[in-house]
């Protein structure tokens, strides 16, 4: 039986990928006992050289510690983990730091406490170079009490943000925060490439669409207004309007690598909420 006092400052990372290995370097380097395991042994050897411990099992590196951060591939890599631990593990928080949607966080979370311990999913908006600076965000979500106990140690590796006790805000979080990105780059990508076709100087082009690129930044918090206030304004353009330009989009767009972007399903909702008489709102209405 472990002493969990003893084991009070003891940490496992499960997983030595490029995650695991920069908050395992991060975790040494102030001084904190981790043990270390990895499904391929030999990509934890150097980290064992320096400092870590290595355990021969998972079971091992979880029933020596208190906080056990999995840093996997995906779920079904936590999954095959978690199903290696069968005993109380009362006294421990398990943190799922992988991207995963929010049934998944879920499932690990019911898994977790099933055992008796705590759990915290965990959505990371950083890269390895990052983890230990500033420039890093870990959201979490699950447990208060766990991420109040071991703030201090979160800390080490990013700005800790709690968004919520339900196991799944912080995929939430990390998934949408990753749509803004996808749907802002792919959307360049898509211009970028509509120009290059018909013969345009992208690089001049560019130069338009970064400022374009800013008009949606600086339209956020308006845009959130609008959605508390549960009114649309038209502001450039009402719904109507927006339906042509949508529509010469999907043609603008037709036969080319990355598709058109899901703007028939839009055009579908525009077309619906202009039949029910609101085609002088807003494109913020079309999710209010
Ligand atoms: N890297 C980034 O910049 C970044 C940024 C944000 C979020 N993330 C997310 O963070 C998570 C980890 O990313 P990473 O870059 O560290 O990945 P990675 O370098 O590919 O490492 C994956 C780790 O998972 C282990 N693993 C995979 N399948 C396993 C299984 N079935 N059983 C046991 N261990 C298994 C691998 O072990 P082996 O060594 O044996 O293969 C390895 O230790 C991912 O969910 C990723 O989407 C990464």
């Amino acid at each position: 039986m472990v002493d969990i006092n003893r084991a009070a400052s003891r940490i496992a990372v499960i997983g030595t990928g490029a995650i695991g290995r920069a908050v395992v370097h991060r975790l040494l380097g102030a001084g904190r006992d981790v043990a270390v395991w990895n499904r391929t042994e030999s990509r934890a050897a150097d980290l064992v050289t320096a400092g870590a411990r290595r355990a021969r099992s998972v079971r091992e590196a979880v029933s020596s510690s208190t906080l056990i951060l999995l840093t996997l591939t995906d779920y079904p890599a936590v999954e095959q983990c978690l199903a290696q631990l069968d005993t109380d593990l009362s006294g421990r928080t398990i943190v799922g730091m992988y991207t995963g949607t929010a049934g998944e966080a879920r499932l690990a979370a019911r898994r977790v406490t099933s055992l008796g311990a705590q759990y915290l999913d965990a959505g990371i908006q950083a890269s390895p170079e990052t983890i230990g600076t500033d420039a890093a965000t870990i959201l979490y979500s699950g447990s208060r009490h766990a991420f109040e106990q071991h703030t201090a140690t979160l800390e080490l590796l990013s700005r800790p943000r709690f968004v919520g006790e339900s196991p799944e805000a912080a995929a939430v979080w990390d998934l949408a925060l990753f749509g803004v990105w996808y749907d802002a780059q792919l959307g360049l990508l898509r211009a970028l490439d509509a120009a290059r076709a018909a013969g345009i100087d992208v690089t001049e082009f560019a130069r338009t669409a970064g400022s374009q690129l800013g008009h949606v930044v600086t339209a956020v918090s308006a845009t959130v207004s609008e959605l508390h206030q549960a009114a649309y304004p038209p502001g450039p353009a009402n719904l109507t309007e927006h339906l042509t330009v949508v529509r010469h989009l999907i043609d603008l767009r037709a036969g080319r690598p990355l598709g058109d972007g899901g703007l028939p399903e839009v055009a579908a909702r525009l077309d619906a909420l202009i039949a029910a008489g609101r085609g002088g709102e807003g494109l913020t209405a079309t999710v209010g």
